[in-house]
């Protein structure tokens, strides 16, 4: 294989990302085709595409010259071409199109989160045990530049056992320049719940390991249609560590993006801010690290990149994620949801 030839599905906030990464940032990757049910971003205009994290001009279209355009996926899909599949359609559709890429035998890398519900989980779980293609998801925090040094570090032991731990991802309201207002329907969204928490309950699992129950509050339809707005959870651990996270898309569109995290261990304390990544350790000596951001700025960059040289050099990808841990950590999310109708802490079985 030269480069891998890739089939993008999608071309909204996420499909462009993705895009503009393999074609700026990936030079074992090669976009060939493009799918989308908009015909207007079928011509490489996503002027209407908006994003809450990312500071990509999107005034400017895409270029598709060379390239093939389809308004279906599953036709897409069939194209012998194509080495791998890209999914980044809105969450319900994420399954659907898993299945059919694996059975066409596609490498296949999907948006977060993996799907729906569990029912939908449990079939990608089936494709993806019965296919020899390798499979992503875009569990891009484990692989951002400060949240990877800190789990690395931690995994490793260097600052002793983790006491308590809190994760904040708050975002402005993203009611406006998406598919059809789809973000706003719980159904089909899954709420900030599903949506963007999820990135902390995925990271908590994969630092920490699976938490054995969660109790979890949230708030429904206060800037949605409907869906959980506005989350708080607590992961219960074996050994009484206090990890909570909190997650909302429930401030006005003005208010910026903010992904954080404080992480109190034995041997030191590490603070993310908006604007800092600092390790306060309990000598007295306060460490600014060295991050891994310089040539791939965001997990997406270093994921994708990752994963595309695992397909050319047909080597299985196992640097950031199992399908297992993907798997268990969509559990534990489902479990937040389970905790909040039913107001209760909920035992996790994985
Ligand atoms: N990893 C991350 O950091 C991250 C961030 C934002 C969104 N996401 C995920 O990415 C996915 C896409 O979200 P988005 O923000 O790009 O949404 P979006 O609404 O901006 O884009 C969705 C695109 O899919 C197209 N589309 C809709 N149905 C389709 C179908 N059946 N076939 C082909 N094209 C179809 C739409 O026309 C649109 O261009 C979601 O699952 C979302 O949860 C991930």
């Amino acid at each position: 294989m030269d480069k891998v030839r890739i089939g993008l599905v999608g071309l909204g906030f996420m499909g462009s990302t993705h895009f503009r990464v393999y074609r700026d940032f990936v030079p074992n990757a090669q976009v060939v085709a493009v799918a989308d049910v908009d015909p207007v971003k079928r011509k490489g205009d996503i002027s209407s595409v908006k994003g809450n994290i990312g500071n990509d001009d999107n005034s400017i279209p895409l270029d598709f010259t060379g390239i093939k355009v389809y308004s279906n996926g599953f036709d897409m899909i069939k194209d012998a071409d194509i080495d791998m599949v890209d999914i980044c359609v809105p969450t319900p559709y994420h399954k659907d199109l898993i299945v059919a890429a694996l059975a066409a035998g596609k490498y296949v890398q999907s948006e977060k989160p993996l799907c729906r519900n569990l029912e939908q989980a449990e079939e990608i779980k089936k494709a993806v045990e019965g296919s020899d293609k390798f499979f992503n998801v875009d569990m891009c925090v484990r692989a951002w530049p400060a949240y990877r040094h800190a789990l690395v570090n931690y995994q490793a032991g260097k600052y002793g056992k983790m006491r308590a731990a809190n994760f904040h991802r708050l975002s402005p309201c993203v009611d406006d320049g998406h598919w059809q207002d789809w973000f706003s329907y719980g159904e089909l969204a899954g709420g900030a719940l599903l949506d963007m928490h999820l990135h902390d309950t995925d990271f908590i699992a994969t630092m920490f390991g699976n938490p054995k129950a969660v109790t979890a509050n949230g708030i429904d339809g206060f800037v949605s249609k409907s869906g959980i707005d506005h989350v708080i959870t607590i992961y219960h651990y074996d050994d009484g560590a206090l990890v909570s996270a909190e997650g909302t898309w429930g401030a006005p569109a003005t208010a910026p993006f903010e992904m954080t995290f404080q992480i109190y261990c034995e041997k030191a304390t590490l603070r993310l801010t908006p604007t800092d990544y600092t390790i306060y350790w309990t000598d007295g000596t306060v460490e600014k690290p060295e991050l891994d951001d310089k040539e791939l700025p965001t997990g997406w960059h270093h994921q994708f990149k990752y994963f595309v040289d695992c397909v050319k050099n047909g080597v299985k990808p196992d640097k950031y994620q199992t399908f297992q841990s993907v798997y268990d950590a969509f559990k534990v999310i489902m479990a937040e949801q389970e905790s909040i109708d039913k107001k209760k802490t909920i035992e996790i079985k994985y």
